[in-house]
């Protein structure tokens, strides 16, 4: 029985198979004659019989039906048809061209990006050095100046992800030997620890359990007791847990004893205030995926002068060629632009189309999108019984770490399956300790918008009505309605308030 046949038979017929993939049934007619699926369905038939026909099924009956026509004119030019020797090294499977699907995502990140920095992305290619790019470079660094509040002239996205920019700062900052505080109070605290090791440095940890923010009164106790350690590192706002740290305070402290800081931002940037200028900031640095709703691989990063002129005194040479901050100078700093390493030009399209949108929407009315959005999911999250893992006061808006109740904790990744297959809604996982107690609802940069939270709720709703928790659908859809409602009410007499004024 060839895949179309099967599918018939699993649905009953051939109506139900259009049905069931919301297609016309002259087309599964048509699969049905020619006796093969076409290939570009094989992840969707997989996906809507449960697997029962598998996709490689169909990709197999699909290549031999209608095999891939090679457009290649070899024979005009004369070649002896090589290709035997070349196909023992192709793909044992036909591979067609990749279409992912259309999903929402409100997991830790990435986000989805705003259709708008797609289309740029999309743009011709141009080279790293042509003046026209050298032109959008610039309008670039002073657009990352904006969002993160500062005035560094080192200011400039790193080519990799956030664990890039991570890396960057230790590389260039600590010396063989050298002793950093680091602050750990989830996953990426730990991820500091690691690089300080690996550039050779000893790191003295301060704790806070997981889902509470750094206390700044233990990180003073580790200062007095280490008058010796040059810098403090601290994740803003840890994407594990959902927490806010005040980095003001811990910045403030550090300089109290005349220590340099590192700050992870990769989850706050753009979605709470992150004021590198006001606040002191040594070095900081960010990812492209998360608030700033941009294409993953990019880490903005900012540097002092205060930074600049602590890796210029550095005695030895940076442990890294890629990283070493002096030698990319001359690529980001500098006017006049030499060859460092081939920039991911169409990606850095996109992070200045990405932060354009931001400076159009405000950078305060950013954070307060990302706010807004979170006190609408927070009423439809309590309205169905559960609980944020994180006390209001230092919970971040756009990382949402919900409690999962004990007796749903067994079917926690059955229930994240049901929301992906059924809704194509991704939500993230605890990590580590908290693996199987939380789920991590993010609302970042252009996933923060209304139809989100209200599909997440009624997505979530549902699959847990599905499995026999006690939530009344259509409960949690209501709360988030009122707060949205509430809110609007709220900003129409503050604008009335001032036009009157
Ligand atoms: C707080 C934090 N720091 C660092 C990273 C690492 O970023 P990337 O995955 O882009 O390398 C992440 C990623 O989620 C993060 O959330």
């Amino acid at each position: 029985m060839n895949c179309a046949e099967q599918l018939v038979q699993i649905f009953g017929s051939q109506a139900e198979v259009a049905r069931a993939f919301r297609l016309d049934r002259a087309v599964v007619n048509n699969w049905v004659k020619s006796g093969y699926v076409p290939a570009r369905w094989a992840m969707e038939v997989e996906r809507v019989t449960d697997g029962k026909v598998a996709a490689v099924e169909i990709l197999n009956e699909a290549a031999t039906k209608k095999p891939v026509k090679v457009k290649s004119r070899a024979d005009d030019f004369g070649a002896d048809n090589g290709s035997h020797t070349m196909n023992s090294f192709a793909p044992s499977k036909r591979i067609s061209s990749f279409h992912p699907p259309q999903r929402t995502l409100m997991g830790p990140g990435p986000t989805e990006i705003h259709p708008r920095v797609l289309t740029t992305m999309s743009q011709p290619a141009i080279g790293y050095l042509d003046p026209v790019f050298v032109d959008m470079m610039e309008e670039l660094k002073s657009l990352l100046r904006y969002v993160y509040q500062t005035k560094n002239a080192l200011t400039f996205p790193a080519s990799g992800p956030g664990s890039v920019g991570m890396e960057y700062c230790f590389v260039n900052m600590v010396a063989p030997g050298d002793k950093v505080i680091v602050c750990r109070n989830g996953v990426f605290g730990g991820r500091m620890i690691e690089n300080v090791e690996r550039a050779g440095g000893v790191a003295v940890v301060v704790e806070a359990p997981w889902g509470e923010p750094i206390d700044p009164n233990l990180l003073e106790d580790a200062i007095k007791a280490n008058r010796d350690a040059r810098i403090v590192a601290f994740v803003h706002a840890e994407t594990s847990t959902g927490v806010q740290s005040d980095a003001k305070t811990l910045v403030a402290l550090a300089h109290q004893y005349d220590m340099l800081t590192i700050v992870d931002a990769v989850t706050s940037l753009s979605g709470t205030p992150v004021l590198v200028d006001e606040w002191n900031i040594d070095a900081i640095y960010s990812g492209s995926q998360k608030c700033l709703s941009c294409t993953p691989g990019l880490s903005p990063v900012s540097f002092s002068e205060r930074v600049v002129e602590h890796v210029k005194a550095r005695k030895d040479k940076i442990h890294s060629w890629f990283m070493d901050m002096n030698l990319l100078l001359g690529y980001w700093g500098a006017t006049t632009r030499t060859y460092h390493h081939t920039a991911p030009t169409n990606s850095l399209f996109g992070l200045h189309e990405a932060l354009l949108l931001i400076r159009e929407e405000g950078l305060e009315d950013c954070w307060a999108r990302h706010y807004r959005h979170h006190v609408a999911l927070k009423a439809g999250v309590e309205a169905m019984g559960l609980e944020f893992l994180v006390k209001e006061a230092y919970r971040l808006p756009q990382m949402n770490a919900i409690k999962i109740p004990e007796v749903l904790q067994p079917k926690e990744a059955a229930i994240r399956k049901q929301l992906l297959n059924d809704f194509n809604l991704e939500i993230g996982a605890g990590l580590g300790p908290l693996a199987g107690k939380i789920w991590r609802i993010g609302i970042m940069g252009y996933s923060a918008r209304p139809e989100n939270v209200m599909l997440c709720l009624s997505a979530l709703g549902s699959a847990l009505d599905d499995v026999g928790f006690p939530v009344h659908v259509g409960d949690a859809e209501a709360a988030a309605h009122g707060a949205y409602a509430q809110m609007h009410a709220k900003a129409a007499q503050a604008k009335q308030k001032k036009k009157a004024a």
